[in-house]
């Protein structure tokens, strides 16, 4: 991130900053409370566009001078907002054509906020216009440190089926299939008589009387997130012709927004930000707090990354917004740290009295400064000065998992083989079980290099290109290993099946061939021979190369091989072709680490252990997410976390090899539980 004064703090601390909703007598006093909070950063102007231009044409940035002014004399930097996430009242009134419209067909109205059509030509100049204004009116000023354009591309709205879009569309599969011909051989049009004859035949694939093309519902979700991104790309641009050296950011939602393929739009941006907030209700919600901040450094390439946003408490839009409990919000923030982000950002600073939401947490809450959330916040602006030397280090992974988001599109899509068929189901099971042996991972694009991974997981990957295909089957060959779960490699691109047996991307590399896949009933459980039991799935699998590790003794598949083993090349690739939870795939996942020579680490549940390096120093945060203290032991030094609290240890690099091993104990007499709270 760049900064416009020379003694920057190393982490950035802050969060959304609306002063537009409160009066100026409040400024001041937010300032003098962010100053003790040791807030750093803070994003402004996000959906202020109204202010800034009431009338089209017509700028007024009189409060945003002063509010930038007041900030920059505190020595507070700002994250400068584009505002077109929230068009105008006037906007809507003289573009009506710019409001998306539903696959159902429903037009959307204003007076929210959020998408508009991706491809509405007027949105585009009216929200580069403003952008443009904001750009060449604060390139030199003292507080801009980073630009945040728009908001959550993609939420609540991606797709839109207005007339701009169908055209766009239509356009945009032109350069990508140049003929006719070849888009019908794509769609595999001939099945239900669907050929198209000219360019202009072809409608976004709105709600049809049944199950529409899934090819060109496939390529819909390609083009709008291409459109989406076009939009943050034609502001990207402007904001760049005055400010090179500022960084430009959009904030993404790594696991939680499948509108956007977020490794194509990672290389736009100059700094990977990233928004998150807690499923409340799940008492696995930490652990997939820490799945999507392993995405969000995945996408950055490794490289550090901002959160842009998370709650200090309850959030105002799920079914039961349940308050964080004492600590949560710093083991939260500190999770994400240890994960590589160098900027700790929370939704907002202080609550809104009135709007949508008025009952979402923030740091400074309704009731004040005399309240819990407010002294943690303060707690959590002093930790974090005391790591300022963390920014920077980077978090190095053995584990590699493959996320590819046009798999997620594909494998949502109608009409297959069984409705518990769950992607990220899968993901979540074997990221969990991953978390709780210790084990740090890495997300990675099926076509990325994985050379640097000792292992590679593909917990149910259904699409499967050709490239990507041709990058696994290199990897284990070249000495990878690869774990595969069921409905992997089922189709190409186009989402047509592979020619002949199943998993016709990874026949080859698995060893094995499915001759029929047998779903199971609802709640039906198979037994393996190797005392494990599966749910969901079973395939009637014959192996070519591959040995068998275990066999269904019950269920349709019953005395057929269940789980398999193919030494491919110099590496090894298995297949897992039932549902196995809890402890069966924790052994599974286990024997797998082993054999990669990974070490797992069980020693105590809750406990998370990830390391950050830099040249000279491992810095280890230590989380006890259970109410119990948990004391680890790592060479002469022994550490105790409280129950609930967070440590960092830091420690020399040593030589290749003699790095202390680091052991965890319950402190005695302690009976922990996880997260006794939910
Ligand atoms: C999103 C948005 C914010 C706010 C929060 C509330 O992340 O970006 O503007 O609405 O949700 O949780």
């Amino acid at each position: 991130m760049s900064s416009s004064r020379p003694t920057r703090p190393a982490i950035r601390y802050g969060g959304d900053y609306n002063p537009e909703q409160w009066p100026r007598e409040t400024w001041r006093e937010d300032i003098e409370l962010m100053k003790q909070a040791r807030i750093n950063l803070v994003s402004v102007g996000i959906f202020s566009w109204v202010l800034l231009e009431p009338r089209e044409g017509e700028y007024e940035f009189g409060w945003l001078d002063e509010i930038m002014g007041l900030l920059a004399d505190a020595g507070i930097d700002v994250d400068l907002g584009t505002p077109t996430a929230a068009p105008p009242a006037w906007f809507w009134k003289k573009y009506p054509d710019s409001h998306p419209v539903t696959r159902e067909g429903v037009r959307l109205g204003g007076g929210s906020r959020g998408m508009v059509s991706p491809s509405s030509p007027e949105y585009r100049r009216a929200a580069t216009a403003i952008t443009e204004q904001l750009a060449r009116r604060y390139a030199q000023h003292p507080a801009l440190a980073m630009w945040h354009v728009h908001n959550e591309y993609g939420a609540p709205v991606s797709e839109s089926y207005d007339g701009h879009s169908v055209a766009a569309f239509q356009q945009w599969l032109r350069q990508r299939y140049g003929t006719l011909d070849e888009l019908n051989a794509a769609w595999g049009t001939l099945f239900w008589g669907q050929c198209y004859g000219e360019w202009s035949q072809i409608d976004a694939p709105r709600l049809a009387a049944t199950v529409s093309n899934q090819a060109q519902r496939l390529d819909f979700r390609r083009f709008t997130s291409d459109a989406l991104l076009a939009c943050y790309i034609a502001e990207r641009d402007v904001i760049r012709r005055y400010t090179p050296d500022v960084p430009v950011t959009t904030n993404f939602m790594a696991t939680n927004c499948l509108a956007a393929d977020y490794w194509r739009w990672a290389r736009e941006v100059d700094v990977v930000s990233n928004d998150h907030y807690l499923v409340a209700e799940r008492a696995d919600n930490h652990i997939l707090l820490a799945m999507d901040a392993d995405l969000t450094r995945s996408l950055a390439g490794g490289a550090p990354w901002v959160l842009m946003e998370h709650s200090t408490g309850a959030v105002n839009w799920q079914p039961r917004n349940i308050a964080k409990r004492a600590g949560e919000l710093a083991r939260n923030s500190m999770s994400h740290l240890a994960r590589g982000a160098d900027a700790i950002m929370f939704f907002q600073f202080r609550a809104s009295r009135f709007g949508a939401e008025k009952f979402h947490s923030a740091m400074l809450p309704h009731a004040g400064t005399g309240t819990r959330i407010w002294r943690e916040v303060c707690e959590l602006g002093s930790t974090l000065e005391t790591l300022a030397d963390v920014a920077g280090s980077r978090v190095h992974a053995r584990v590699g998992m493959l996320w590819d988001t046009e798999s997620f599109w594909a494998q949502d899509l109608d009409w297959h083989p069984s409705i518990e068929l769950d992607h990220r189901e899968r993901i979540e099971a074997y990221y969990r079980a991953l978390w709780e042996l210790g084990v740090t991972v890495d997300f990675a694009h099926p076509s990325a290099d994985l050379s640097g991974y000792d292992l590679v997981i593909a917990p149910s990957l259904y699409l499967v290109t050709p490239e990507s295909a041709a990058n696994l089957e290199g990897y284990v060959a070249g000495g990878g290993r690869l774990l595969v779960s069921y409905f992997s490699g089922i189709v190409d691109g186009t989402d047509a099946v592979y020619p002949g047996a199943a998993p016709g991307a990874l026949r080859e590399v698995l060893g094995v061939e499915i001759h029929e896949f047998l779903p199971l009933h609802e709640g039906e459980l198979v037994t393996l021979d190797d005392g494990s039991t599966g749910a969901v799935w079973a395939d009637d699998l014959h192996p070519t190369t591959a040995r068998v590790l275990a066999s269904y003794t019950s269920g349709p598949a019953a005395g057929a091989p269940a789980i398999t083993e193919n030494a491919h090349g110099s590496g090894t690739a298995w297949y897992v072709s039932t549902r196995l939870d809890g402890e069966d795939l924790a052994q599974l996942v286990a024997a797998v680490l082993s054999r990669s020579g990974i070490d797992a680490d069980a020693a105590h549940p809750g406990l998370e252990i990830v390391e950050r390096r830099s040249a000279d120093t491992v810095y280890r945060f230590l989380i006890n997410h259970t109410n119990a203290d948990i004391e680890v032991s790592a060479g002469e030094s022994p550490v105790t976390v409280p129950a609930g609290q967070v440590r960092v240890v830091r420690d020399p690099v040593h030589p290749e090899g003699t790095q202390h091993e680091w052991s965890t104990r319950h402190a005695p007499d302690s009976a922990p539980h996880v997260k006794e709270d939910v």
